[in-house]
């Protein structure tokens, strides 16, 4: 059974953080920004918009394009790296939100994977015969995990959302193939440490800043390269295809480089590569949809083009999903 995406939709907070505006904040300039990461400026949340906020919104406009009422939502998924809070789940939140009164759902963590785990996931239920309509919703307000004093995080991530509606799409098209894989060795290379069951907040917490994103980044850059070349290969590989069969490349936006290092590696134009990092920064399990919704707007992914959906990050997780494109009907 072919299952894919009937509708997309995205939200990002109207403020917005520019480079310049940063170079107010740390010892940081627009120059070093732009060339070390192909940021220009993010997206950020006031303080009284939380992550399931954000969801919802991106969630109507998804079901909205999808033609397709809340109330035919089976199943929501959501993704995130910047929780509202441990528990009760984000899908319950944003399930009153929208008023999918007939959906169960759940959170699925797997920071900047999460969004192509829950395709796949979200994949498997509809594809399984047991539900028909599945709602996946990727969110971050994950400027509440910065630490605004600490240049080599801060400049990196801003705050989105993105939500796709999946249903059976027709035999050859949707989703055709997927890996995902886990390092947990490299579980040190980038985490919020604090917070939860192994540092519970406390003073001690606050003072060595364990609530906020601690990361590696030289080694998390050398991984993000290797991984986003190694999965796309093998996803293409499941699905009888190589890296020439594909129409666009549409990578999780953590850094220009490793986006252009992946695609040189895999012998892909940079002009089949999905790329609005400038605007919004790392947006974590938001960055895919975000990315893929304007190229849809823009009417650049013609029906039965090859995309494969790239994602990886904290864990450490990576994984990619090959899809068919059906045209969604306006
Ligand atoms: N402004 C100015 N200088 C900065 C800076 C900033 N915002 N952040 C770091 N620097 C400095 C460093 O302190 C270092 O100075 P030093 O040589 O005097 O020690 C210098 O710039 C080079 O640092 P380095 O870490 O080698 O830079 P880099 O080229 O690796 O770029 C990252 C840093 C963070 C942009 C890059 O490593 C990266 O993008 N890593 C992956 C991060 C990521 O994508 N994480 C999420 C994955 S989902």
């Amino acid at each position: 059974m072919g299952v894919g995406i009937i509708g997309i939709g995205t939200v990002v907070p109207p403020r917005v953080l520019t480079n310049y505006d940063l170079e107010k904040m740390v010892d940081t300039s627009d120059e070093w920004i732009t060339i070390r990461t192909g940021i220009k400026e993010r997206h950020i949340a006031d303080s009284n918009v939380n992550p399931s906020d954000l969801g919802a919104e991106a969630a109507l406009r998804a079901l909205k394009m999808a033609k397709v009422e809340p109330e035919e939502v089976d199943l929501i998924i959501v993704t995130s790296a910047s929780l509202e809070m441990i528990f009760p789940s984000m899908a319950a939140v944003i399930q009153n939100k929208i008023g999918a009164k007939n959906a169960g759902g759940f959170d699925l963590l797997s920071a900047c994977t999460g969004f192509v785990s829950s395709l796949i996931t979200g994949a498997q239920f509809i594809r399984s015969g047991d539900v028909r309509t599945v709602l996946v919703i990727g969110t971050e307000v994950l400027s509440r995990f910065v630490d605004w004093e600490d240049r080599n995080t801060c400049v990196l991530f801003g705050d989105g959302a993105g939500a796709v509606v999946l249903r059976e799409v027709g035999d050859g098209y949707g989703l055709i193939s997927w890996d995902l894989k886990l390092d947990g060795s490299g579980a040190d290379l980038l985490a919020i440490p604090g917070g939860c069951a192994k540092n519970p907040c406390s003073e001690e917490v606050l003072k060595n800043k364990l609530h906020y994103i601690k990361m590696n980044g030289r080694e998390v850059f050398k991984f993000s390269v290797r991984v986003l070349g190694e999965t796309t290969e093998e996803s293409l590989k499941k699905a009888g295809l190589t890296p020439a069969d594909l129409d666009w490349l549409i990578p999780h936006q953590a850094n220009i480089r490793i986006i252009e290092a992946g695609a040189e590696r895999l012998g892909i134009p940079i002009d089949k590569v999905a790329i609005n990092i400038h605007k919004y920064g790392n947006t974590s399990t938001a960055s895919i949809p975000l990315a893929l919704e304007e190229l849809v707007l823009e009417g650049k992914i013609k029906d039965g083009d090859v995309l494969a959906l790239v994602g990886f990050g904290a864990g450490l997780s990576w994984g990619s999903a090959v899809l068919r494109w059906k045209n969604i009907e306006s």
